[in-house]
């Protein structure tokens, strides 16, 4: 059974090559290295190369045919997409009808619930296309392995789904659709964090940038470290905590719901993430030096900053049962593990959990009971015994 907590599956052990490539000429694989600013995959054919073997499969600047799903080499990556697949789901088989007539009624919500609700929708509407932009038009051509490209095309079409969420949650719900999608260039605290994991993508947005180099492969890294650790494994964390929050007081239901399903999915998303960072680290350990390891740790404090400025902001006094002092120490607890999952050293000093009850809100059949929604229903209810 799948694993769906936040411990990656080990990667792959880095392939011995063979002296001499048993299936694939050495002229063959010549031909097939794409030149220079070439996308691997759409270069030409070469009718007499030889079949591919896994052997020449790699995480990055790939030797072997990109076009070849099968043999397969990275099996994580096939059963992550398989999991993806059993998890479908769709925002609008959710009802809304509890949130719709708890946002409209007078009291139902504090001033800082309103708040938070507004702002935590504000930064989730646009993120999702942030990271499915990044997947498309940064990660996607230099990943150079199709079961990881396989699940990148799952994953692109989740986040599609994710941010069909927001326009369900927007039109439901009556907001203001222009203020919401504007929060990431209006509110500061959200600005900053889209700005800062937007500078790692622009940096490969070069048409003629290619990895190949250790400068360019570490670029490549650390857009998957701004996306998949921080951007999903991080920031959408304390959003997670603030809606789950709420939805366990029985406040917007709907919408806590449909929190479930994406942290589902974003679960599985963080977890490739780790695992692509791992693999490649293995494959190509010379990237992984200690001086890159000390900015990456940096890396992840400086997110965990911002994320701390954004939770004060989006709420300055609290509520019942989260709090932006809370959500810090959650942050620096996340912050730990993730740096764990990477094999880094710990950022902050040891932390505990202060949202003990987020590990149960991961687990969906708890969850029918928890808020009373339809999840027993669902169509695909078998896919949700995860453990
Ligand atoms: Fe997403
Ligand atoms: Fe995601």
């Amino acid at each position: 059974m799948l694993n769906w907590s936040d411990d990656p599956i080990t990667p792959t052990p880095a392939p011995s090559r063979p002296v001499t490539p048993p299936i694939f000429a050495a002229a063959t694989v010549t031909a097939l290295v794409p030149p220079t600013g070439e996308v691997p995959g759409l270069g030409g054919i070469n009718p007499v190369g030889g079949r591919v073997s896994v052997s020449e499969k790699a995480m990055i600047n790939c030797r072997a045919d990109v076009n070849q799903l099968l043999p397969l080499k990275y099996h994580w990556a096939w059963e992550k997409y398989l999991a993806a697949c059993n998890n479908h789901w769709m925002p609008n088989e959710v009802s809304m009808q509890a949130d719709i007539a708890l946002w409209k009624s007078r009291d139902g919500l504090t001033e800082e619930e309103r708040r938070t609700i507004q702002r935590n929708l504000g930064f989730f509407a646009t993120s999702e296309s942030l990271v499915a932009n990044n997947i498309v038009l940064a990660i996607y051509r230099h990943l150079t392995n199709p079961e990881c490209r396989q699940y990148l095309l799952r994953q692109a079409f989740e986040e599609a789904v994710h941010t069909h969420t927001f326009q369900y949650v927007v039109e439901s719900l009556g907001l203001d659709e222009g203020e919401l999608f504007n929060m990431y260039r209006e509110v500061p605290s959200i600005t900053a964090k889209a700005a800062w994991a937007l500078s790692y993508t622009q940096s490969l947005a070069d048409p003629l940038f290619a990895t190949g180099t250790p400068e360019t492969d570490q670029a490549f890294l650390r857009d998957l470290v701004a996306f998949y650790v921080v951007f999903e494994g991080l920031w959408f964390y304390t959003g997670f905590a603030q809606i789950l929050s709420l939805g366990r007081r029985n406040k917007m239901v709907g919408i806590a719901e449909q929190y479930q399903y994406i942290l589902r999915d974003e679960s599985i998303h963080l977890n490739f993430g780790i695992d692509v960072i791992n693999q490649i680290k293995l494959e190509n350990p010379h990237l992984w030096s200690r001086e890159f390891q000390d900015e990456v740790r940096g890396m992840l404090r400086e997110a965990c900053d911002l994320e701390v400025a954004y939770g004060r902001d989006t709420m300055p006094r609290g509520f019942l049962g989260l709090n932006a002092g809370q959500c810090e120490r959650y942050l620096h607890f996340i912050t730990n593990r993730r740096c764990a999952q990477l094999g880094l050293t710990a950022v902050f000093p040891d932390t505990e959990n202060p949202f003990p009850w987020m590990s149960e809100v991961m687990d969906l059949k708890k969850e029918k009971n928890f808020f009373e929604t339809r999840v027993i229903e669902y169509q695909n209810g078998g896919a949700l015994a995860w453990e």
